[in-house]
């Protein structure tokens, strides 16, 4: 476990330029700590071995701020740092951070505003030294501007991970945790690097064994899962199943306002928290997709969760409570219900019922993570609410880690969508960062990419995905751009050719993907169940209720107040007026709004059935370049992450040209217009 596709962006390779290592040397001598706490000591631990590999030499722990990194809180400051205005760290929320040169003493202070701040302190510490930042001139002030960064597991027990494409579970083996934690740590190292402060260990979809999670079978194992998390800042969650009352607690209900059914969940909450003090409470996923919820009993979901969380309250603990609510079994005949309308239906008039400890997650778009998807219009339609943003950092929809995605520049157009919330300036950014409405919590959660595979997430460039889930959550403002280069240089080192090969691969690979795959956002067009591949009717006469519509005249999902589902109507104006209009909805999401024919026009000059066979071409081209591209860094970096990508670069090759003719050649077929520049069309 000590290869470059495992150490991922925690590289730490050492500095090749003599003048710098040999001023770093001279600074970084020793380590003066000024607080004891577990964090502080992951952030020691973590700075000893990032100082000795970058630099070459092992810092000694001293009593002395001279020629020192200085660890220290706030409170913990030593008197020698009068000068670190204790001003500046109180602007900062809880987990910010200073890190301040000091010249006269040679030495650098790196102080938080909790133990943690520590932590944040030394990762960025160590991200700046390898990268331009000179030892005697740090003038930093950071703090992340969301508070809930989370992460959910899609773990299952028995090893396997739902939508997961790196291998097998860091947690689990044969329906019992893994007795060895070493890697679940290195997960932790990665996760706080970037800042993420919270993680649910299982599926959402919580099945038999993972049922037991919260009884005294697994609760030991739990809570050495959560030891190991607690050293990096970062608090542990589970997935609970809504029907446990009956599962594991013998009763005959799980009805939210059943008094036993209160009780039960009260003293599993009491039981849980004699474990884990400072558990962080449920993730719930409920009526979704055949879980149990509180539908069954004739409740809403603000009597579902409220119950939940009156049972966490006394302990600080939340709900998370996840709005992927629809019909599972729509009849594709009926054009009238929508699914993209389903979790505004049922959440905003439940605005101002959830108890102050509920949150509810939203996924980004109405849908389901797919590559184009318009954000979800319940961003900003509950001004009462607690709200988490959900993204999907393992890409089901979005090639699976066999294709390369880098969804960063997705995630930054949710995040900087304006909503019109609140009568003007509202973005979805502003939403879950609490500066719009003044709600306790709010933050983002992301289903995780990673597993047991030597580089965690099984393509090698996916690893960005999951460092720029954390710094962009961390910092919304922070671009696409840097972020790809933090992460190449952190991850490949500073050979520039690498840098000029790697850095547009990421940059242009999601509209590649959108290129070759379901055109103009009209999603889905995937094989069913696992959902990798064309396969344009896959879902057409499936009661998912993801269909294209396409005849031979037109295609596209009407969605309009007008004449379609009202969907559009959810919006905010003038979002709502955009969207309703052909003329002024956006060409990216045309048919996810409006059933057009294939000779509509889009703003681009193209009519849709052109467009589509442009950009499938393309896309295939698209993907030779990178091919190339990536040939350059043939022999600049190891043979591993090489051999790694190339191959597949190559199963994306062959996936993208399946796309392309299975989507040319059906709508060729559908519409009997041909290509207007006679490519082969089958
Ligand atoms: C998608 C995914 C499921 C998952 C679900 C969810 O539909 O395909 O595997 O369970 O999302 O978010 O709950």
């Amino acid at each position: 476990m000590n290869s470059a596709s495992y150490k991922s962006w925690l590289q730490y390779d050492a500095i090749k330029d003599v003048k710098k290592q040999d001023k770093l040397a001279e600074w970084c001598q020793n380590i003066a700590l000024y607080d004891q706490s577990l964090q502080v000591k992951s952030a020691k631990e973590e700075l000893v071995r990032g100082l000795t590999s970058i630099v070459g030499i092992k810092p000694q722990i001293s009593n002395s701020v001279n020629h020192a990194i200085v660890l220290s809180t706030r409170e913990t400051l030593p008197k020698e740092a009068i000068h670190i205005e204790a001003q500046r760290l109180e602007d900062l929320n809880d987990e910010g951070f200073i890190i301040e040169s000091d010249l006269q003493t040679k030495s650098v202070y790196l102080v938080g505003n909790s133990p943690t701040g520590v932590l944040y302190a030394v990762f960025r510490f160590l991200r700046d030294i390898q990268r331009d930042q000179e030892i005697h001139s740090f003038n930093v002030i950071d703090r992340p501007r969301n508070q809930i960064r989370m992460m959910n597991q899609w773990d299952n027990m028995d090893g396997s991970i739902e939508r997961g494409y790196a291998g097998q579970s860091i947690f689990y083996k044969d329906n019992e945790f893994r007795k060895d934690l070493e890697r679940v740590k290195d997960y932790a190292r990665l996760l706080a690097s970037v800042g993420i402060n919270a993680i649910s260990i299982n599926n959402v979809n919580v099945f038999e064994v993972e049922t037991h999670l919260i009884t005294k079978r697994f609760l030991p194992d739990v809570a050495e899962v959560a030891d190991v998390f607690r050293a990096y800042g970062i608090k542990t969650f589970l997935s609970i199943n809504y029907a446990s009352p009956i599962q594991i607690g013998n009763l005959a209900t799980a009805d939210p306002l059943d008094e036993q059914v209160k009780a039960w969940w009260k003293a599993k909450a009491q039981e849980i928290y004699d474990f884990i003090p400072d558990f962080g409470g449920f993730v719930v996923k409920a009526d979704s997709e055949h879980r149990p919820g509180p539908f069954s009993y004739g409740r809403d979901h603000a009597d579902g969760s409220n119950m939940l969380a009156e049972a966490l309250e006394p302990f600080n603990g939340i709900v998370i409570w996840r709005c992927f609510v629809y019909n599972c079994l729509q009849d594709w005949r009926d054009r009238k219900t929508d699914r993209a309308r389903a979790a505004y239906d049922h959440f905003k008039k439940l605005d101002g019922q959830f108890r102050e400890n509920v949150v509810l997650q939203i996924k980004n778009g109405p849908m389901d993570f797919q590559v184009r998807e318009p954000v979800s219009p319940l961003f900003g339609a509950m001004e009462q609410t607690n709200q988490v943003l959900e993204f999907q950092v393992t890409q089901e929809y979005t090639g699976q880690q066999k294709d390369l995605c880098y969804l960063v520049p997705l995630w930054k157009e949710v995040l900087d969508f304006n909503t019109f919330a609140n009568g003007g300036n509202a973005s979805v950014k502003s939403i879950i960062d609490g500066s719009l409405y003044d709600n306790k919590y709010s933050g983002i959660a992301a289903v995780s990419n990673i597993g047991d595979d030597e580089n965690w997430t099984g393509h090698t460039l996916a690893q960005a995905n999951l460092y720029g889930y954390g710094r962009l959550i961390w910092d919304p403002e922070l671009s696409s751009e840097q972020i790809a280069d933090e992460w190449i240089r952190l991850t490949f080192g500073e050979d520039r050719q690498v840098n000029d090969s790697v850095y547009p691969m990421l940059l242009h690979s999601w509209s590649i993907y959108e290129n070759y795959t379901a055109p103009l956002g009209i999603g889905w067009m995937v094989n069913p169940n696992h959902h990798y591949g064309p396969n344009i009717d896959g879902y057409e006469y499936s009661v998912w209720g993801t269909y294209h519509f396409a005849d031979w005249q037109g295609i596209g999902v009407d969605r309009t107040v007008k004449s379609g589902t009202g969907y559009a109507g959810q919006y905010f104006s003038p979002n709502a007026k955009m969207y309703e209009s052909i003329e002024s909805c956006p060409d990216e999401l045309i048919l996810f709004f409006h059933h057009v024919p294939y000779t509509h026009r889009l703003k681009s000059g193209e009519t849709v059935i052109q467009h589509i066979y442009n950009t499938h071409f393309k896309g295939v081209e698209q993907v030779e370049e990178l091919i190339s591209t990536w040939e350059k860094v043939k022999g600049r970096i190891d043979g591993e992450r090489y051999h790694n990508v190339r191959e597949r670069l190559d199963m994306q090759l062959s996936n993208a040209k399946e796309w392309r003719d299975m989507v040319n050649t059906y709508f060729y077929r559908k519409s009997g217009i041909t290509d207007e520049k006679k490519r082969t069309i089958y």
